[in-house]
């Protein structure tokens, strides 16, 4: 089957998805409409920042999935209205963009969704500089012993999983301006997460701790999974899409393999009820989920049956349909008062933010449906 015959054998789910999303997503637009703040969770039945007290704290690194959301509806319906709002929040960041001591590695999800996706289709040379900007504070935080780093302060020399998907905004910028840099800085770093953190059956580490000075490995800690050496499901998705990810911008066979690799552990981990627990190796008495590992790694999913042929193709598309299926199912709330769509989304193992709504889960289940819609514009 090719890709295509694959997306149409889900026509009817597709349609109905399709359907819900952008019935209710005007509500969910009118309930952020000019907020001082990006759109984060929901509380009290309305959009909320990620930090109250710090007016949203701007420089949040979940804030480019609003405008990028958004960018997402404009490209599913048309509408100028999401346009409209892609372009506001994005101004908003530029508070962020400018004050290089609240930013970290996340910058690549902050802007190249965001004003990355306005220049590629409008070409806006505002955003392509704020693009730009953030691909080289991105390419400063790269430690030339291998790896990019993630946070501030004392943590020198951590790096995490989820810098994969940030590399996205590198090999933008090499594409953008014919300077390789970007693109090796972001092939040594994928790389390291190759040996450092995906483990022989496809798991990964969220975090590995180098030396800064000699990259020697120093811990391992569990991060926002369960425990050292556990199997965090968000970590897992950032792996499996930011592989396949790398593979479509460098052509790399091992980045394929790799994803291929964490695809199969990541569909072996689910297959009983298709919504990721939030760590696959936390007790098996906790029924903690978190839908927004499910809804990258659908997106993952689809876009590796693009990438693969025969039944393997298939394989890895009918795992994001069913995860896709799942989610809409017994995850999401579609009423219109509700602004955000799936509400089984989980920040982290360790702390209180259990099954809440989370900007960025909304993001990758509109990309998801996107794909299915046969929409192939590539957000990253
Ligand atoms: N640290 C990024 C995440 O929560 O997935």
């Amino acid at each position: 089957m090719t890709f295509e015959e694959m997306r149409l054998s889900q026509a009817e789910l597709t349609k109905t998805l399709v359907g819900k999303i952008t019935r209710k997503m005007p509500h969910s637009l009118a309930n952020a409409a000019n907020s001082d703040f990006i759109p984060y969770t929901v509380r009290d039945g309305k959009w909320a920042p990620a930090y109250p007290e710090d007016r949203g704290s701007i420089s949040w690194w979940t804030n480019g999935f609003w405008p990028g959301m958004m960018w997402e509806m404009f490209l599913l319906t048309g509408d100028e209205a999401y346009r409209a709002e892609a372009e506001r929040s994005e101004k908003m960041l530029d508070e962020a963009l400018y004050n290089i001591d609240v930013l970290h590695h996340d910058v690549g999800f902050m802007w190249h969704i965001s004003a990355g996706v306005n220049y590629r289709l409008t070409g806006s040379d505002e955003s392509r500089k704020r693009a730009l900007l953030a691909a080289n504070l991105l390419a400063g935080r790269f430690n030339p012993l291998g790896f990019i780093r993630a946070w501030n302060g004392d943590r020198v020399g951590w790096a995490i999983i989820d810098t994969m998907m940030n590399l996205n905004i590198l090999y933008w910028a090499s594409d953008l301006t014919g300077d390789p840099r970007f693109r090796k800085i972001a092939m040594i770093h994928a790389d390291t997460a190759m040996k450092h953190f995906v483990r022989e059956d496809g798991s990964c580490n969220h975090i590995v701790i180098f030396d800064p000075e000699t990259m020697a490995f120093v811990d391992n800690p569990a991060g926002q999974g369960f425990a050292s050496g556990s199997s965090w499901s968000r970590g897992q998705a950032w792996a499996l899409y930011g592989f396949t990810l790398s593979w479509i911008h460098t052509g790399r066979q091992d980045y394929l393999d790799t994803a291929r690799k964490v695809a199969k552990y990541f569909v072996s981990q689910i297959q009983d009820d298709w919504i990721p627990r939030i760590d696959f190796r936390q007790p098996a008495d906790v029924d903690l989920k978190d839908a927004c590992a499910g809804a990258i790694a659908a997106c993952g999913l689809i876009e590796l049956g693009r990438q693969v042929e025969g039944e393997e193709a298939k394989f890895f598309f009918d795992a994001g349909v069913n995860i896709i299926r799942a989610m809409a199912e017994n995850a999401a709330d579609w009423r219109d008062e509700y602004p955000a769509i799936l509400t089984k989304c989980s920040s982290a193992y360790h702390n209180g933010d259990h099954h809440i709504a989370m900007n960025y889960a909304d993001f990758f289940f509109i990309e998801a449906v996107r794909k299915l819609n046969g929409d192939s514009f590539l957000f990253w």
